[in-house]
């Protein structure tokens, strides 16, 4: 089966076509892991960089520009043509309601046009399978720390639609304390791979900024401290900041989120005795985080699993992927042909099945 994947939640347009096996009759035989063909994206953050963040408005007419050239990209890429296509997958939340819609919109009306199904994906639930497109595709159940833009969560994922969370943000997101420091010091938008990059410069203990939630007991988190921490070390320094304390106040900003993320996340698999860690979301990418979680997770015998670099942030790819994964699992039927309804808050446990019923028909794909 052919699958389209459209992701248009954010400021990026992402089209995909990934090949999935589908179950037949009979059941035995082992599925393919899904084969990414081709990939196009396009970053809108040139033209949002002027106004220091995303403008919805314009994030959803950039979209209606790029979605059918992409789309035409990425057939070509794969050398396949548009009727080809056995379904198109599209992000439906959550997002900006206007830049899910074109998205939804662009979907079901090519959908109707070619005569195939069409299926509503959850953002985060793309993200949370994309390691599945890499060589090294982890086994469930595992952990998950989600650290996107706007979501912070742990999550124990069992297998595809089985999933519970473990703890999030009671504020900010690890991605917009990236972002809301990175503004602090002078940066531009996004500002989370800038303040990375100021940080290499720096010294992370020049600062000791909080660790909020540290030591709370639970599996929560809370960034917003540690920007008001930034600001009063921004003021402090006044309009003459030097460019070396701007650089240790990057560098400790990061210790500060890295550091509360991988004491959560290892004690997340402490908590519930699993192995496995998948980091994914585009705070993944950052390489301290990897490298902090690497090194305390091989310490006590853990795995951790991450999407291909360029899978980390959005993409159409985990889109598809996502909707292959669920049909091979059989947990998720296309939805209705005239059903462009978009969800721009959705929380993922919306869409787990009950981990009590009877399992559904796979699980899991057998790969
Ligand atoms: O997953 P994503 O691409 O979009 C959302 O679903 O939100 O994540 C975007 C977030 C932004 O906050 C961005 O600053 C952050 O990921 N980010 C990073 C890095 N690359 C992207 N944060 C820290 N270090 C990075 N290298
Ligand atoms: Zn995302």
């Amino acid at each position: 089966m052919l699958i389209l994947g459209i992701e248009s939640s954010c400021d990026e347009t992402g089209v995909a076509l990934v090949q999935a096996d589908m179950p037949g009759a009979t059941l035995s035989a082992p599925l393919a892991a899904p084969r990414l063909l081709a990939h196009a994206l396009h970053s809108q953050v040139q033209m949002h960089e002027a106004f220091g963040g995303v403008v919805p408005e314009l994030a959803s007419r950039d979209h209606i520009r790029r979605v059918l050239p992409l789309t035409r990209q990425v057939l070509q890429q794969a050398n396949q043509p548009l009727d080809a296509v056995d379904l198109v997958a599209f992000t439906q939340g959550p997002g900006l309601a206007g830049a899910l819609l074109v998205g939804a919109g662009v979907s079901v009306a090519l959908g109707a046009s070619l005569g195939v199904p069409v299926l509503g994906v959850h953002h985060l639930e793309g993200h949370l399978l994309s390691p599945f497109l890499g060589a090294n595709p982890p086994m469930f159940p595992f952990v998950a720390l989600l650290v996107s833009g706007g979501h912070t969560q742990l999550m124990r994922v069992d297998a595809v639609g089985r999933y519970a969370l473990l703890g999030e943000t009671v504020d900010d997101a690890a991605g917009e304390a990236f972002d809301k420091s990175a503004k602090l010091l002078g940066l531009g938008y996004p500002g989370g791979p800038a303040l990375a990059r100021l940080a290499e410069r720096g010294n992370p203990q020049a600062f000791k900024l909080p660790r909020p939630l540290l030591h709370s007991g639970d599996l929560d988190f809370s960034f917003a401290g540690l920007k008001t921490a930034v600001l009063t070390q921004v003021h402090r320094a006044g309009p003459d900041i030097t460019d070396a304390v701007r650089a240790d106040l990057a560098a400790s900003t990061q210790a500060a989120i890295v550091d509360v993320l991988s004491r959560k996340a290892l004690a997340a698999l402490a908590q519930t005795g699993l192995r496995r860690l998948v980091v994914s979301g585009g705070v993944g990418a950052n390489r301290q985080l990897r490298s902090a979680l690497d090194a305390a997770a091989h310490k006590v015998g853990c795995e951790v699993y991450y999407p291909e670099l360029a899978l980390c942030t959005d993409n159409g790819a985990m889109i598809a992927l996502a909707a292959a994964m669920r049909l091979q699992a059989g947990v998720q039927a296309p939805i209705h042909p005239s059903d462009f309804s978009v969800r721009p808050r959705w929380p993922l446990e919306a869409i787990a099945v009950d981990s009590t019923a009877a399992a559904p028909r796979l699980g899991a794909p057998p790969y």
